[in-house]
């Protein structure tokens, strides 16, 4: 039995709700034909948004959606994506799969597909190629109520008052694809654009710097040391890769029990990053003033066989829902430092919440395990302790068991999943005396999946029971995620 010990009077603060953000770039169909058909399809939609994706997006309370990109973003140049859209310009998406991008999806309907989600935009601004006159701009368009020319476009555009964008990424990966840069060099470009981030009215610009590569510590270390007075957050990407090379990643579906424990193992690398990152930011901050904004993360698979290899379209199994459920209650356990994360990528790319055909929507296993989680969003953390065994094979162990606190409203709610992907789990839970309890899971076979033809996996009610004490007991079944409610 694996016991999982809470202590209500220990915390490490409020979890940000937008630790469960998505991302969202020109990248194969993520933007096109995943969140945006156009005004013309007969797919139900508003104003060419996606209605079915929208709905699905409200539920799990997706609160917060980073676009355009990505390494798209350092080759997007906004002023090409507003007008009407029949004469906007159009430009090859050299980074994805060298498709035509013909910008019909723009600052205005990125805007109008936040509002029918209800969740924050978070936009990334072009460092690699554009200017600061640029970047300062599109800030400009976005949050000022001023009588400039650029408000006066934005107007004649249809849109009378700023929206008031708050996140602004500058630039993204500026190591690599936006720009490869020495993060020496960087930190001297970010002071130098944040500084035009201007503050329109109440609208003032939450700066986030172009962080690491995951294990590039030197990177976070000198864009402290030289910038963290001129931040508001600084970013990081990690992503879970099954395989030895990215030119090797392995199947998302088709994979062995040592690739599951091995996917399971590389995801819990990202406790070590947040760990070694937070050490570094809390040298040159104390006083956490500085949120990690871990702006990418998820699985990264080979290609689904026959699909566009610039697309990243990868199906999603029951491992996705583990890899998600690990990551998230590591970011739960780091809400002191962790303000944001944006899983990649929303619809159709990489691992996605929902995939798309034509007009059918499939929610994936990862879908159901952010709808599990949503109960931690703004809530107070708790910390909790947990007993477990290990599972896995010789090469590859993890610990079974994986589990978060938080409480909101009087009730405590404990997200735990059972790594095991062979044998069930008993567990109890202790230290806050509950009167009551209900629980819900997502279960399933390490290798099952939604798809278009039948999808066999959602939310099922899971029996709890409370005894005397008020403790809580429950028997998590193999390769299984939970949401357990205490009152
Ligand atoms: O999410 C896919 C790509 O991964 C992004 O465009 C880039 O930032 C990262 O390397």
């Amino acid at each position: 039995m694996a016991v999982i010990s809470l202590s209500p009077d220990r915390s490490r603060g409020n979890i940000n709700r937008n630790i469960y953000g998505h991302f969202s770039e020109h990248l194969g169909r993520c933007i096109y034909q995943g969140l945006f058909v156009g005004k013309d399809s007969p797919i139900p939609q508003v104003r060419g948004i996606r209605s079915d994706v929208v709905e699905a997006l409200k539920k799990i309370h997706a609160p917060v959606l980073r676009w355009p990109g990505g390494c798209f973003a350092d080759e997007y140049h906004w002023q090409d994506g507003i007008g009407p859209q029949e004469s906007r310009k159009r430009m090859v998406n050299t980074n994805w799969g060298g498709v035509v991008e013909d910008n019909s999806f723009g600052t205005h309907e990125f805007m109008d597909l936040c509002e029918q989600v209800g969740c924050e935009p978070y936009f990334s601004a072009n460092v690699g190629s554009g200017t600061v006159r640029e970047m300062a701009e599109w800030i400009e368009y976005c949050n000022s109520d001023g009588d400039s020319s650029v408000v006066r476009v934005r107007r004649e555009n249809g849109r009378e008052n700023a929206w008031g964008v708050k996140y602004w990424g500058i630039g993204n990966e500026s190591w690599g694809c936006g720009g490869n840069m020495r993060a020496e060099y960087y930190a001297d470009v970010y002071r130098r654009y944040q500084t035009f981030c201007r503050t329109y009215g109440k609208n003032r610009p939450f700066r986030i710097a172009s962080g690491s590569s995951g294990l590039d510590y030197h990177w976070t270390e000198v864009l402290m040391r030289e910038a963290a007075g001129c931040m508001d957050g600084i970013s990081v990407h990690y992503y879970t890769v099954c395989g030895d090379s990215w030119e090797k990643k392995g199947s998302a579906t088709d994979f062995t029990r040592e690739d599951y424990y091995k996917t399971l193992k590389k995801a819990w690398r990202m406790e070590e990053i947040i760990s070694h990152h937070d050490a570094i930011m809390t040298r040159y901050d104390p006083e956490k003033r500085v949120g990690l904004v871990v702006d990418e993360w998820g699985t990264w698979f080979d290609v689904e066989p026959g699909t566009n290899p610039g697309f990243l379209y990868q199906q999603n199994t029951m491992r996705d829902a583990m890899v998600a459920a690990i990551t998230l209650n590591i970011f739960n356990e780091h809400c002191d430092r962790v303000i944001m994360a944006n899983l990649a990528q929303t619809v159709n790319v990489l691992q996605a919440v929902i995939l798309t055909e034509g007009e059918k929507m499939v929610l994936t296993p990862t879908y159901h395990v952010m709808d599990l989680y949503q109960a931690h969003q703004d809530a107070r953390h708790v910390s909790s302790f947990v007993q477990t065994g290990t599972a896995g094979t010789e090469a590859w162990t993890v610990e079974r068991i994986t589990a978060s606190a938080s409480e909101k409203n009087g009730a405590v709610t404990v997200t735990a999943a059972n790594l095991d992907e062979g044998s069930a789990e008993e567990i109890r839970i202790t230290g806050v005396p509950a009167r009551k309890a209900r629980a819900r899971m997502l279960a399933g076979d390490m290798r099952q999946k939604n798809d278009f033809d039948a999808s066999p996996l959602s939310i099922q009610p899971l029996a709890v029971r409370v005894d005397e004490n008020g403790d809580a007991f429950l028997t998590l079944p193999p390769c299984s995620v939970a949401e357990i409610t205490l009152e």
